[in-house]
């Protein structure tokens, strides 16, 4: 484990709520918050129980909150409830505010927009839903949705969910090889894709890419293909693949939503862990929707006709639970974003923030510009408190709570945050836990809990929480090992922390081998995968290198089995086997050529010698177990060329 005791931050500035991060606020005052969080940690079944029943539509009510424990991997909520997600996110508000915009659509192109009502959309999904039976996906299958972030993504995860099956979404940035793992590991029979996808002008051939990764996967009996850009060479194979235009707008809106069980699967996304190949991580109905609804609610402060913008993509886990999820389960306008924050120019963003006020209808009347911006959110990478300061600062104007909201996919939704409305927040500082949520820093390697402020460790929680993940799909012994083995009693969450002297927490960012590449989780191990099938690769190892843009970058050592060949060549050949691998968003940004690499005499690459070449350190602590200490002045010049 990449453990190393740091500092504890000490922080003077603290901020307190703003006028306007207190609008319409569900909580008054940061002690309503103190008594909420330590009601649901005295006696999490009331808590829970009453959350559960005011937020989520229930076809059967619960009568059993909770059972099941860390350490027989076994945790269920709300056991005996029936539900389904849907409804709760599109039927319930659709039946009331019909026009509401649901989705205000943001293409790639500045020109490009749509805006979407609840009951349009309801449609959309009831005629998807009614297709997707017709062709015999039931309850309990898994389906694949590989698309670009246009409204057919978000109704195509909602229709999987209103007939009970298990949307698994793969970001549209990964390669056909990743995406062929991904479909054979759920053994997806349907996938759901676009023609193209675009993104800052740049044209991503997702049905060529599907193509390709189902090439020799007979499962797949259906592509069914919406018409992003309209380019005419698109291939369709006879008997697999049709368009979305022909055969959903033919059917019925009318459908209605299966009951599902509350510890029925929801979703897969797959995520990479520090060993092996990427895990479906997977989630269940009624307590990752609670957790989500909840959370989207208290830490945005949600207020009734507010646009919430998430820019994440549908393909990871912020897409999932606040695009999507949560920001829909509270009846909320979403702004999809199909674009990159640079495109056409750094204002993007800023753009967007404008436009949807005046475009998303007249529901929205011109009160604002940028001026609307009540609340900021940050995630996905520890913050620095420079960064912090310019965002509060430039982009809030000193007049916006600035939530720095910590969580993961296994989590489902954010457990250490700032509540918008009352939360006194320090640059670079996570805060304070959600409800439900007992953090506990434990020291590596004896696993105790480390009591008292002031103190750094791993970070692990303390009991479960309803939107913890359920199980690795298909390998319950791997979700049993990853998470709940290491530190008994505990879930560990793979990250390190301190708790400074007013109990806030700071993240530090992953102790195992995963990357953390502008918030893209990458695991050295999967890369290093990747490498070996490169023909003259002998040995390679994978390293995040801090960047000043992206947090991480991937950073490649490499071992040629014939030092002799072309040198630029073969960096290049290694970047393209990660980008095929993988796919563009592991790309590397450094490749050393090495002669050998930092082993243990026991032949273990030692990676903490080589992260601290790479950024420059010179103090290697202990090298007593280094086979070959010359090696380390053998890279160093090489990283220094
Ligand atoms: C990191 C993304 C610091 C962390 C929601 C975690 C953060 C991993 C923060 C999960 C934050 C997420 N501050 N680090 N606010 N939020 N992380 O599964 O290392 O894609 O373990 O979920 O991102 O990444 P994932």
């Amino acid at each position: 484990m990449d453990f190393e005791m740091e500092d504890v931050p000490v922080c003077d500035v603290i901020y307190q709520p703003t006028e306007k991060a207190k609008y319409n606020a569900h909580l008054s005052s940061f002690d309503e918050y103190k008594k909420l969080y330590d009601e649901s940690i005295r006696d999490p079944e009331s808590f829970w129980k009453k959350m559960a029943h005011e937020t989520l539509s229930w076809d059967i009510p619960f009568q059993k909150v909770s059972s099941g424990s860390f350490q027989d991997a076994n945790i269920k909520w709300f056991e005996d409830g029936y539900l389904n997600a849907c409804y709760n996110c599109v039927d319930r508000h659709a039946n009331k505010n019909p026009n509401k915009v649901a989705i205000y659509w943001e293409g790639d192109q500045t020109s490009e927009s749509r805006s979407i009502s609840y009951l349009e959309m309801k449609n959309e999904i009831c005629r998807l839903a009614n297709y997707l039976e017709s062709i015999g996906v039931k309850k309990g299958d898994c389906v694949a949705i590989y698309m670009p972030m246009i409204p057919e993504a978000v109704y195509a995860m909602l229709a999987c969910v209103r007939i009970g099956a298990i949307h698994s979404v793969v970001f549209g940035g990964f390669s056909d090889e990743a995406l062929k793992d991904r479909i054979i590991d759920a053994k997806c029979r349907v996938v759901i894709t676009a023609d193209e996808g675009v993104r800052g002008g740049k044209v991503i051939h997702l049905k060529n890419i599907v193509d390709q990764a189902i090439e020799s996967v007979e499962f797949v009996k259906t592509v069914l293909v919406v018409k992003r850009t309209g380019e005419p060479s698109i291939q369709m194979k006879a008997d697999r693949d049709v368009w979305y235009h022909e055969k959903v707008s033919t059917q019925s809106k009318d459908h209605k939503p299966v009951s599902m069980n509350s510890e029925d699967l929801l979703f897969i996304l797959y995520t990479s862990g520090s060993t092996g190949k990427p895990k479906g991580v997977a989630h269940s109905t009624a307590g990752y929707l609670l957790y989500a609804s909840l959370t989207f609610k208290y830490v945005f402060n949600y207020a009734e006709n507010d646009i919430f913008g998430c820019m994440a993509d549908v393909g990871w886990i912020t897409g999932h639970s606040y695009v999507v999820y949560g920001p829909l389960c509270n009846g909320a306008t979403i702004v999809l974003f199909d674009s990159t924050p640079f495109y056409p120019d750094a204002s993007r963003y800023w753009q967007v923030v404008d436009k949807a006020l005046r475009k998303a209808g007249d529901a929205f009347p011109l009160k604002y510009d940028l001026s609307s911006l009540r609340v900021l959110g940050s995630v996905g990478e520890p913050i620095n408190p420079e960064a912090w300061q310019w965002y509060y600062d430039k982009i809030g104007r000193n007049k916006c709570a600035l939530v720095d909201t910590y969580w993961q996919t296994e989590t489902g939704g954010i457990v250490i945050t700032p509540i918008s409305s009352v939360t006194p927040t320090k640059p670079g500082a996570a805060t304070l836990p959600f409800f439900g949520i007992e953090p506990a820093l434990l020291d590596p390697h004896s696993g105790h809990e480390i009591s008292g402020n002031g103190v750094c460790g791993v970070l692990a929680i303390k009991s479960p929480w309803p939107s913890i993940t359920r199980t690795v799909y298909g390998d319950h012994e791997r979700y049993k090992m990853t998470y709940f083995t290491q530190y008994p009693g505990y879930y560990f969450t793979g990250d390190s922390a301190a708790r400074d002297s007013n109990g806030y927490y700071w993240i530090r960012g992953r102790v195992d081998d995963v990357i953390n590449v502008s918030g893209h989780r990458l695991s050295t191990a999967e890369i290093e995968n990747a490498l070996i099938n490169y023909p003259e690769c002998a040995e390679a190892a994978v390293i995040g290198k801090p960047d000043e843009i992206t947090g991480q970058s991937i950073c490649v050592f490499c071992i040629l089995r014939n030092p002799n060949i072309d040198k630029e060549k073969a960096k290049t050949d290694i970047i393209k086997q990660v980008r095929k691998s993988i796919g563009p968003i592991a790309t590397p940004k450094s490749v050393y050529l090495v002669p050998d690499l930092p082993k243990t005499r026991s032949g273990k690459i030692m990676r903490r010698l080589l992260r601290k070449i790479v950024s420059g350190e010179t103090n290697f602590g202990d090298l007593t177990t280094l086979s070959d200490p010359s090696i380390i002045n053998k890279i160093n010049i090489i990283v220094s060329q």
